[in-house]
């Protein structure tokens, strides 16, 4: 037997088993060649027959083409299998640390409307929620804004079409809280009343500080003797519990058609403290209106204008809560834009 023979078999069975493809083809080899009647294993048979000085040599050479043959097809196997499960890709490096599961929080304006019922609640005023599709009536007529008043420009109100009430008029997507009142009053009958109705609100506008879509919370309180100092009380107190001791706020006299008196309530702007600039303009930015409910609006409401007086403050949650100290957003629209970049940052 030839040495030469031997190694040409080696030879052979290793570049076989590197072009095989498959697990099956593996095992095709491994039994051609190892199997009980594998050509490596017929080799080995006829060893003992053979001369004394052939038999070390070609013992030796036929168990080298055995081990070779062997380990190339273990190797060949592992790489199959590799190749199977994709090892770089699924690889689990078990004391790699954790990814911590991303948690998100509340929005922004969400969070503003929890801390404002919660100020109002300290005080013992009741959340309501009032139709966000409201009639003419309760949103402007009742509130002492007959059809075509012009007090009612400054509304720039949505109005939905083909939808009217016989009684109560058109409808209309609700421009502010103030509809609320009307059906707070209707809602209980009687005082004492302490509203607070916070709600979405739309117009037609969009600026640095108007979104068509925005909140408004709007407070009513009437029972007997309600007068002015309860209002600026209430007022200091929201003022101090929410925008901190820093900040000031000032009253203007100002005209709305449902209270009389009527004013305005203004806080330093926190952006420029108080220097102007452009969100603010100069220094000062209206927080809101407010007033005492005018004797119309409590006729309106059913109540007894001779018996009760009240007061009532309707601002934009998304105001206050830009004038609270260190939000520096100089463009109320960013909260509705829904970039998680903006969003993150609170
Ligand atoms: N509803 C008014 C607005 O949207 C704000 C307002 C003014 C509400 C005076 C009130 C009030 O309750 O008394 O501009």
């Amino acid at each position: 037997m030839e040495s030469n023979r031997i190694q040409n078999l080696k030879n052979q069975a290793i570049s076989s088993i590197l072009e095989a493809q498959s697990d099956e083809e593996l095992e095709e080899l491994r039994i051609a060649y190892l199997g009980r009647k594998g050509r490596i294993t017929q080799l080995l048979k006829e060893i003992p027959s053979l001369s004394p000085s052939e038999r070390k040599e070609i013992g030796q050479l036929a168990n080298d083409a055995k081990n070779a043959i062997e380990q190339a097809l273990a190797d060949s196997k592992r790489a199959q299998v590799a190749k199977e499960i994709d090892i770089d890709k699924e690889w689990l490096d078990v004391t790699a640390p954790g990814k911590r599961p991303s948690v998100g929080h509340l929005h922004l304006v969400t969070e503003a409307i929890q801390e404002i019922t919660t100020i109002f609640e300290k005080i013992g005023f009741t959340r309501v929620a009032y139709p966000e599709v409201e009639w003419d009536w309760y949103a402007f007529e009742g509130l002492n804004m007959p059809e075509n008043h012009p007090a009612r420009d400054e509304w720039e109100t949505l109005y939905i079409d083909h939808l009217e009430n016989k009684k109560y008029g058109h409808a209309v997507l609700t421009p502010h809280t103030s509809s609320g009142q009307l059906r707070e009053m209707k809602r209980l009958g009687k005082p004492p009343i302490r509203m607070l109705n916070i709600a979405k609100c739309y117009r037609r506008q969009s600026d640095v500080s108007h979104a068509p879509m925005f909140y408004q919370f709007e407070g009513l309180v009437i029972d007997k003797g309600i007068n002015i100092t309860h209002l600026k009380g209430t007022l200091d107190y929201f003022a101090k519990q929410y925008f901190g001791p820093n900040r000031k706020t000032r009253i203007r006299p100002f005209h709305f058609q449902f209270t009389e008196p009527s004013i305005e309530v203004d806080v330093s702007c926190d952006i420029c403290q108080g220097k102007g600039c452009r969100l603010c303009k100069q220094g000062w930015l209206e927080l809101g209106g407010a007033g005492m409910v005018h004797p119309i609006v409590l006729k309106n409401g059913g109540i007894d204008p001779e018996k009760y007086t009240g007061f009532a403050f309707g601002w934009g949650v998304e105001r206050v809560l830009m004038m609270k100290a260190g939000l520096k957003i100089d463009d109320l629209r960013l909260l509705y834009t829904n970039d998680l970049r903006f969003l993150k940052q609170f």
